[in-house]
Formats: C-alpha cells, sequence, structure tokens
C-alpha cells in the first residue's frame, strides 16, 4: 500500500552538519510514525530497537491496540462488541476479508471452512512417531508444518485462490489436529470431526467424545469456549504473528509459517503463559501465602514474575481480561462450582497486586491469560493443552496478517540489522600457534 507522508521529523547527526529528513506517516489510529527506511543511505547508520518496542515493522488494517486506554479493535469492532454479539467463525470472515458477512456470506464462508475439518488419513501416522508423553504443542508444530507435504494444490502463495482455500483449510484442520494430540496423549481414539457442529462445540465434541458413548457438548461451555477464541483470534504484531509474516516474507508456505507461529507462541513470555498461571497459582497454594509471593516477585534478584500480569503494549487493563474474568463467572455457575479455591485465590492474588505500588507504578495489569487457564482448567481442558488452545484460535489471526503481507505489491523480506560488537577482522591462526 501507498503510505502517504504528512510531515517530517529530522535526524541530525550532532557535532556535524550532516542530517536528513524522515517522512511521517500518519495511520488511521495511533501515533505518527517515521518512516526511516533510507536512513542508511541518507546518513550511514541504523536505528538500534531490540525488542522492536518502538519499530512498525509492516502497515496493517486488520488489528488496532490502543494499550494506554486499553482498547482493541478488530477491523474497527471493539472486541467487547465482538465477543458479545459475533461467533468465532463470524470473526474468522471479519479478519481474513475485512468486513462482517451478510447472512449469505456468512453462511457460504461457514460451509466453505467447515468442509475442510477432516484431515488427510496419511497425517495420522504422523502421530505415531511422537511419545506419548509429548508435549501437544510439540505435535501439533510437527504435524502443522506436514501440512504442506500433503497440500500441494494449495501452495502457490501467488494464487489467491491457493491462498484463499490454505487458510480455510488451516482454520478447519487446527482443530482437529490440536484434539488428536489430545487424543494421542491420553492413549483413546482419535474422534473425527463433525461438520453438523458448531466450530468451538466441534474442537470441543473431538476432545471429549469416545467412540463407544453418545457424547453431547454442554451448550454453555460451547459457547465460552467460542468467546475464547473470539479473544485469542488476533492482535496485531506480536511475537508468533511477526514470527509468521518474517516466515511468510521469504515465499515459504502458509503450513510452514504458521507451524513457525506455534513454535513462537509455545514460549512462556507468550502463549505459555496460561499454563504458568495455573502452576503459580499451584504454588502459591493459599491466600495466606499471597504476600510471601508478592514479595518474591518484587525482588529484583528472584527473577519470579506475577504470570498472567503485565503486557508490552497494554499499560492498561487488558480489555480481553475483563471478558475472560466475567465468561469464568460464567462457566463455573454452570458447572456447579461455586467456591473455586483457584478463582477465589486469582481474585485475591489480583486485587493485592493492583493496590501495590510496584505493580502500579510499572503499568502492570492483568493480561488475557490471568483468567483463561481457570475457565479452561474447569472445562475439563488438561493444563498442557492451553497453549495449543491459544494456537487453535490464533491461526486466523496468523492466516489474516499472513495474507495481507503477501497481498501487499510492496511487502519485501523481512531482514533486521544489528550492532556488531564482536572481534575485528583478524587473520587466522594456526592451531599450534593459538
Ligand atoms: N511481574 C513482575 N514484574 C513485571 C512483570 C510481571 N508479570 N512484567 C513486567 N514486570 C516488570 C519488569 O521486571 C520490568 O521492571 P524494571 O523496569 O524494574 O526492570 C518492567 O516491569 C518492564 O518489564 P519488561 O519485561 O521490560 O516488559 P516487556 O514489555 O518486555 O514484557 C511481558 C512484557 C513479557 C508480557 C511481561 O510483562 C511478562 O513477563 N509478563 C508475565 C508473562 C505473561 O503473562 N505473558 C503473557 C503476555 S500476553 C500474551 O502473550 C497473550
Amino acid at each position: 500500500m501507498t503510505l502517504k507522508p504528512t510531515g517530517s521529523v529530522t535526524i541530525s547527526i550532532d557535532g556535524t552538519d550532516r542530517s536528513a529528513k524522515a517522512p511521517l506517516i500518519p495511520g488511521t489510529l495511533g501515533p505518527d510514525v517515521a518512516d526511516i527506511r533510507k536512513l542508511y543511505g541518507d546518513l550511514g547508520i541504523f536505528t538500534f530497537d531490540p525488542g522492536y518496542g518502538g519499530t512498525a515493522a509492516c502497515d496493517s488494517k486488520i488489528t488496532y491496540i490502543d494499550g494506554d486506554n486499553g482498547i482493541l479493535l478488530h477491523r474497527g469492532y471493539p472486541i467487547d462488541q465482538l465477543a458479545e454479539k459475533s461467533s468465532f467463525l463470524e470473526v474468522c470472515h471479519l479478519l481474513l476479508n475485512g468486513e462482517l458477512p451478510n447472512a449469505a456470506e456468512k453462511e457460504a464462508f461457514e460451509k466453505g471452512v467447515l468442509r475442510h475439518t477432516m484431515v488427510h488419513e496419511q497425517l495420522r501416522s504422523f502421530y505415531n512417531g511422537f511419545r506419548r508423553d509429548a508435549h501437544p504443542m510439540a505435535v501439533i508444530c510437527g504435524v502443522v508444518g506436514a501440512l504442506s507435504a500433503f497440500y500441494h494444490d494449495s501452495l502457490d502463495i501467488n494464487d489467491p485462490d491457493h491462498r484463499r482455500i490454505s487458510a480455510f483449510r488451516l482454520i478447519a484442520k487446527v482443530p482437529t489436529i490440536a484434539a488428536w494430540a489430545y487424543k494421542y496423549s491420553i492413549g483413546q481414539p482419535f474422534v473425527y470431526p463433525r461438520n453438523d457442529l458448531g466450530y468451538a462445540e466441534n474442537f470441543l465434541y473431538m476432545m471429549n467424545a469416545v467412540p463407544a458413548e453418545e457424547y453431547k457438548v454442554n451448550p454453555v461451555l460451547a459457547k465460552a469456549m467460542d468467546r475464547i477464541l473470539i479473544l485469542h483470534a488476533d492482535h496485531e504484531q506480536n511475537a508468533s504473528t511477526s514470527t509468521v509474516r518474517l516466515a511468510g516474507s521469504t515465499g515459504a508456505n502458509p503450513f510452514a509459517c504458521i507451524a513457525a507461529g506455534i513454535a513462537s507462541l509455545w514460549g512462556p513470555a507468550h502463549g505459555g503463559a496460561n499454563e504458568a498461571v495455573l502452576k503459580m497459582l499451584a504454588e502459591i497454594g493459599h491466600k495466606d501465602n499471597i504476600p510471601d509471593f508478592i514479595a518474591k516477585v518484587k525482588d529484583k534478584n528472584s527473577n519470579v514474575r506475577l504470570m498472567g500480569f503485565g503486557h508490552r503494549v497494554y499499560k492498561n487493563y487488558d480489555p480481553r481480561a475483563k471478558i475472560m474474568e466475567r465468561t469464568c463467572h460464567e462457566v463455573l455457575t454452570e458447572l456447579g462450582i461455586k467456591d473455586d479455591p483457584m478463582l477465589d485465590l486469582a481474585m485475591e492474588l489480583e486485587r493485592i497486586a493492583l493496590s501495590d505500588e510496584y505493580f502500579i507504578s510499572k503499568k502492570l495489569y492483568p493480561n488475557v491469560d490471568f483468567y483463561s487457564g481457570i475457565i479452561l482448567k474447569a472445562m475439563g481442558i488438561p493444563v498442557s493443552m492451553f497453549t495449543v488452545l491459544f494456537a487453535v484460535a490464533r491461526t486466523v489471526g496468523w492466516v489474516s496478517q499472513w495474507k495481507e503481507m503477501v497481498e501487499d505489491p510492496a511487502q519485501r523480506i523481512g531482514r533486521p540489522r544489528q550492532i556488531y560488537t564482536g572481534a575485528p577482522q583478524r587473520d587466522y591462526v594456526p592451531v599450534e600457534k593459538r
């Protein structure tokens, strides 16, 4: 897309008469961005921004976050409206295509995606190559990557039809692959998808049903799962999305790119945080131990963090966390859990942290993962599947961002620079002289 500057920033090297102008580009919302692409040519210098906290790596129309005010918009629609009124597949249409579908488009899109839920039968044998106690993230990373070895008819990234079909395939097949990773880990037979069920309902069905018995998914839990998927569907240029874009910028096929995104999501600083929150709550054990735990978090030498708190972009309450807390109460009520010690502990931990100067001064608030683990645990989802579930939801975000990038004629390979701090050039020394 052509970006139109509305001003410029002058960058000058102190003590010299050398300076250059960087065009200033406005977005629809958010701060202006200085375009430094010509800086090296003009001044012979690079910018340094490890962690990319101050760098826009692309222009995008998909998701907007105002971290100071706790706002998250998908294609302009606030996340709370989507979570309350929409459905996951409708949000998938919105993210992928830019608009909410009308009734006919919605039906066609849902049918189009859902008819791809089965995986090539040969793919089943991949599971046998894994140990039964393998982490399901390891399994889905491998099996999703393997999709590129099966769907040769949708690998041409320059063909819009191939892009559409591979997007549908990924959104439809990742839940099947994820549920099978779980079934494999507990030694139960794989349950084939049912396209007469809703997206979230089908996922819960494949996770929980067994061929020997009838299984009906609780509609309240299916609705809650659908909402959890919406809340995780996309989140701008986070680590895993940037990984997908970087892999995709080389022309790699979408299945390989999404496998790269899954690998990036796995870490505890990103998608692994919901798993880490439950481990943390189990370690704290009781409300009486909260002050000691908070003291450890505040101790610079302890390396202990309050998991599910803090965010690179949100310096306010993560809007998804509020919806997640509400959903948590709904799910526990539906399941007849009146007093959940884990939830009580989490709420007390949140209350204490939000009134503590350490967290206030650093603007650390609950993020989406603080309550999601408690809901998922109550729904009977094993802890090792939490990050997998995040990957199921985020697949549409990754695919939408990948598609937007591939369709941008200005797209180039991603290739950051560095400050080299190693040895200067030197001559090879033969081993006997070292
Ligand atoms: N607990 C205690 N202190 C924290 C926490 C936390 N959860 N998060 C940040 N801080 C402190 C840091 O120690 C640092 O303090 P300092 O300025 O005295 O050095 C300051 O706040 C800034 O922290 P950074 O690590 O520089 O912030 P960054 O933006 O790099 O990290 C991150 C963001 C990784 C999410 C961090 O807040 C964190 O580790 N949180 C816990 C893990 C978590 O919940 N991750 C999920 C993120 S949401 C998602 O991926 C879906």
